[in-house]
C-alpha cells in the first residue's frame, strides 16, 4: 500500500495538538504502522529537509525542527501522499482552507504544524528514513 510520512512539528506538539492530529489521521482511513515521539538532531533536519538547503528560510526550518520534540508517522493508504497532502492543506496556514490540519493548528508559513511527503518516491524514501 502507498506510504506518506507524517511530522507533527514542535509547535503542534507543544500546543498538545498530538491527539487531535492523530485521530484526523485515523478518521481519515489511514493505517499508522510506525509512530515515534522523538527529538530531532540537527544532522537529521537538515538531511531531511536538504532540497531546501540554498533556501533563504533553510537556517531557520532547521531551528525551528530541532526546537522542540516531534511525532513522526508512517501512514497507509491507497492514494496516500495526495490525500494527506489533501488533508494537511497549504503550506501557509493562512491561505489553506477551512477543515484542513494546518488551517486548524498552524500559526505561521513555518511553524505550519505538520509535513506530508511530496511524491509516492518520497513517501517511501522518508519513511525508510525514520523506520528502517
Ligand atoms: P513540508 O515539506 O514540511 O510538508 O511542507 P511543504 O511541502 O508544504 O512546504 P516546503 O516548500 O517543502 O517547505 C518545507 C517547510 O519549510 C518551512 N517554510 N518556511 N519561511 C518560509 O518562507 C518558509 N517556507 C517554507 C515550512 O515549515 C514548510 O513546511
Ligand atoms: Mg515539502
Amino acid at each position: 500500500m502507498e506510504r506518506t510520512l507524517m511530522i507533527i512539528k514542535p509547535d503542534a506538539v507543544a500546543a498538545k495538538n498530538i491527539g487531535n492530529i492523530v485521530a484526523r489521521v485515523e478518521k481519515e482511513g489511514f493505517h499508522i504502522t510506525g509512530l515515534r515521539y522523538m527529538q530531532l538532531t540537527q544532522e537529521q533536519a537538515g538531511d531531511f529537509y536538504a532540497v531546501h538547503k540554498e533556501r533563504p528560510f533553510f537556517g531557520d526550518l532547521v531551528r525551528y525542527m530541532t526546537s522542540g520534540p516531534v511525532v513522526v508517522g508512517r501512514l497507509e493508504r491507497a492514494n496516500a501522499v495526495e490525500h494527506w497532502r489533501a488533508v494537511i492543506g497549504s503550506t501557509d496556514p493562512q491561505k489553506a482552507t477551512d477543515g484542513t490540519i494546518r488551517k486548524s493548528y498552524g500559526t505561521s508559513i513555518e511553524a505550519n504544524a505538520v509535513h506530508g511527503s511530496d511524491s509516492p518516491e518520497n513517501g517511501a524514501k522518508e519513511t525508510d528514513f525514520f523506520f528502517a
